[in-house]
């Protein structure tokens, strides 16, 4: 029997909403057709957007979402982005696949899409190719509401008030496609470009976030922040770090999202855990410069990244997800939330049809994958208080150099005082009894949620509910304690009230 332990007394920290985040970028079939259809469209769509990916979406209350990539932000041209849509420039989308991107979708159809979630804006700008200029009028047109040049020009095309952008980030994996720079050179890009980005809402300041490693590169973030952090300046709110999970670790043969064994499960696992090494380590550089905290590590990419599946295109970055991948999903939230003092914003890439999306389509189909059923489940987690908590584990796996513990966990209170447990069973084959224990305290009522199934189970369109969450109600509660068994391949929720 393991045990839990949760102190409801000891709080450790606010868990952001945007913990929860999303990536869409102009990337394969994520923007386009996943999401936006035109209004001309058969599919059912308000304002071009597709009303039942819009509906899906908030179902699980997407806080935010980043716009427009990803590699595409250094190249893109905001500019050739509004306006009316039959003279937007068209463009080759040289990173991924070389389609014609016409430029449909832009400032004007993110906000609307924003709008329609009720989530908050993340914007990535152009530091890789563009000009200082070109992006502090980006900002200029989006947020000034007084008279200048940007603001005429936004109302020429349709928009009185201004919007709020909530988040800036000011370029994207400069160390690679965006621009392959020095993180000293960056840094002082970045001090540069910053300057531009005009606050006009003092009172609800753009939150510009710098960009921040490539998983384990420790020398990146070290050297940004000797470049940037001048202490008590505060012209950084956020430094991002990327960190995606590769079965095999290998970018040239990543693995299939669907054929794969057991030594890659517990790989594909063993990796995703890395993630919490990831931000003790870039956390302990971020300390030495902002002992308070008060940058925020910003996970604004990360998930499985598997070999296409066969037959699609391989600059799309198309691939099915499996109840690995919920797994996956589940321990990196887990993770999050524990680490919520540092990180303020994570977001999965990507939203629709790529990578480790939540949502697939195809034409006028649509369905769940088993990742969105997690991000269901841990939508309770979303501005609550993350609470003490410890899980005995053990280690399992089937070769030396391929161990995980077997269980993985996080804690919250809700603004209802109602507990929100949730865990993750690694094991491919071993149910685990736990006794939950819950500090001076006697619980009343528990329910609970679950997602289990064959590792290799997904969701198809012609079977869009094989893996999906169901009601968990093999739980025993005595006195403090609550008793139940995890079963093996799961992610389960309990909502406990003390
Ligand atoms: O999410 C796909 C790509 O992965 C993004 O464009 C880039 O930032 C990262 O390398």
């Amino acid at each position: 029997m393991a045990k839990l332990y949760v102190n409801p007394n000891v709080k450790k920290g606010h868990i952001n909403p945007e913990l929860q985040g999303h990536f869409s970028e102009h990337l394969g079939r994520c923007i386009y057709e996943g999401i936006y259809v035109g209004e001309h469209s058969d599919i059912p769509n308000v304002n071009s957007m597709r009303v039942d990916v819009v509906e899906a979406l908030k179902e699980i209350n997407v806080p935010v979402l980043r716009w427009p990539g990803g590699c595409f932000a250094d190249e893109y041209h905001w500019k050739d982005g509004i306006g009316p849509k039959e003279t937007r420039k068209k463009m080759i989308n040289t990173h991924w696949g070389c389609v014609v991107e016409d430029n449909s979708f832009g400032t004007h159809e993110f906000m609307e899409l924003c709008r329609q979630l009720g989530c908050k804006t993340y914007i990535n700008g152009n530091l890789g190719s563009g000009t200082v200029r070109e992006m502090s009028e980006w900002v200029e047109y989006m947020t000034y509401d007084g008279i200048s040049p940007m603001t005429e020009l936004r109302k020429e095309n349709g928009r009185e008030e201004p919007w709020k952008v909530d988040y800036f980030g000011v370029g994207n994996e400069n160390w690679g496609c965006g621009g392959n720079m020095r993180p000293q050179y960056y840094g002082d890009l970045y001090r540069h470009y910053q300057t531009y980005i005009r606050n006009y809402h003092p009172e609800a300041p753009i939150q510009k976030i710098a960009c921040g490693a490539n998983s384990d590169d420790y020398y990146w973030t070290e050297k940004v922040l000797e470049t940037t952090f001048d202490h008590g300046f505060g012209y950084m709110s956020g430094l991002s770090l990327h960190h995606y999970t590769l079965p095999t670790g290998n970018w040239e043969k990543k693995g299939s999202s669907t054929e794969f064994d057991e030594k890659d499960w517990y790989r594909t696992l063993k990796n995703t855990l890395k993630m919490e090494t990831l931000i003790q380590r870039h956390g302990a550089i971020m300390d030495q410069f902002d002992p308070d905290k008060k940058i925020g590590m910003m996970v604004d990419e990360w998930g499985t990244w598997y070999d296409v599946e066969p037959g699609t295109n391989p600059g799309f970055l198309y691939q099915q997800n499996t109840v690995r991948d919920a797994v996956v999903a589940g321990i990196n939230l887990n993770i999050f939330n524990k680490n919520c003092d540092r990180v303020k914003m994570a977001n999965i890439a990507q939203m629709v049809n790529v990578l480790q999306s939540v949502l697939l389509t195809d034409k006028e189909k649509m369905i769940k994958t088993p990742t969105y059923h997690v991000f269901h489940m841990y939508k309770v987690h979303q501005d609550a208080e993350l609470v003490d908590s410890h899980i005995e584990t053990k280690q399992i796996g089937i070769e030396e150099e391929i161990q995980v513990p077997n269980l993985t966990e996080s804690v919250s209170m809700g603004k209802d005082g109602k507990l929100h447990v949730t865990l993750t069973n690694l094991s491919l084959e071993e149910a685990t009894d736990i006794e939950a224990i819950f500090a001076e305290t006697n619980v009343k009522t528990v329910k609970g949620t679950i997602l289990t199934g064959g590792m290799k189970d997904y969701n198809t369109f012609e079977n869009p509910d094989v893996v999906h969450s169901v009601a968990f109600e093999l739980i025993k509660v005595e006195g403090n304690k609550v008793i139940f068994t995890i079963p093996a391949r799961s992610v389960l929720a309990l909502e406990v009230e003390v």
